[in-house]
């Protein structure tokens, strides 16, 4: 699904070098619920940007179900992103002035390839499996920050992405509301063979993560399956 060759990303600061990524190499299967950990400052972010093409490689390859992503003009990845690609940001990104129904609606509606009762029935539908269709005339602000995560979740789901990202979603979330968001995340990885990228911090995370890949200075130092889910 998707292939990571020698990926390098390097920042200058002034005369100052940040290798943010060093020679990362990876393959992420279909349907794997994928874990990202590592301290502060190791490159996960970097790694989930250059993988969500919200950001572009020093050197290396990424190919994502066959195509190598270097090779996509600006409008392609915008159109890749649209239609393949779900994202879930820490502090849930919702459009301040957008009710739910229509935050959900908006990477639908921006398709062109669905009419209005089309994208409507699909936000209606994510919604709903969030628990959240009650709401769907609320604003953002008018709910919790579980509960707005939990539009973010819907509102990435809503085009059924291949893959989606997630930088750290329950980092601004008490353990209970993180918990109600991560089950969400299974639940959507295995019903839908759901593949999911996930960065987290937090040690107890991994229990719902096939797969860990611990980085550290930009390296990945490991990958594996102890101690982590089986299904
Ligand atoms: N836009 C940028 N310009 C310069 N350096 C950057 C930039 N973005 C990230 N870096 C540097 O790259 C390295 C990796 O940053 P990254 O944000 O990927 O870390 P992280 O693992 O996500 O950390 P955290 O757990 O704190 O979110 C850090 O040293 C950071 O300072
Ligand atoms: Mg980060």
């Amino acid at each position: 699904m998707i292939e990571i060759e020698d990926l390098q990303k390097i920042y200058h600061m002034g005369s100052v070098e940040v290798r943010a990524l060093d020679g990362v190499t990876l393959d992420i299967a279909k349907g794997e619920f994928l874990g990202i950990m590592g301290p502060s400052g190791s490159g996960k972010t970097t790694l989930l940007h250059m993988l969500g093409l919200l950001d572009i490689p020093t050197s290396g390859r990424i190919v994502i179900d066959g195509t190598d992503i270097s090779l996509l003009s600006d409008y392609d990845k915008t159109m890749f992103r649209l239609y393949k690609l779900g994202y879930v940001f820490q502090d849930y990104a919702l459009v301040p002035d957008l009710t739910v129904m229509e935050n959900v609606s908006l990477p639908a509606m921006l398709r062109k390839d669905r009419t209005e009762d089309q994208y409507h029935a699909a936000s209606i539908d994510i919604l709903t499996k969030i628990g959240l269709l009650d709401r769907q005339d609320h604003l953002p602000r008018e709910l919790s920050g579980g509960q707005q995560q939990r539009v973010s979740l819907a509102r990435a789901m809503v085009n059924k992405p291949d893959i989606l990202f997630a930088d750290e979603p329950c980092a601004n979330l008490d353990t209970e509301n993180s918990r109600v968001v991560l089950d969400l995340f299974r639940e959507i990885n295995e019903e839908m063979q759901q593949t999911v990228v996930m960065v987290s911090h937090e040690d107890w995370h991994k229990d719902y993560f096939h797969r860990i890949i611990h980085l550290q200075d930009g390296k990945v130092i490991s990958d594996g399956t102890d101690g982590t889910r089986r299904t």
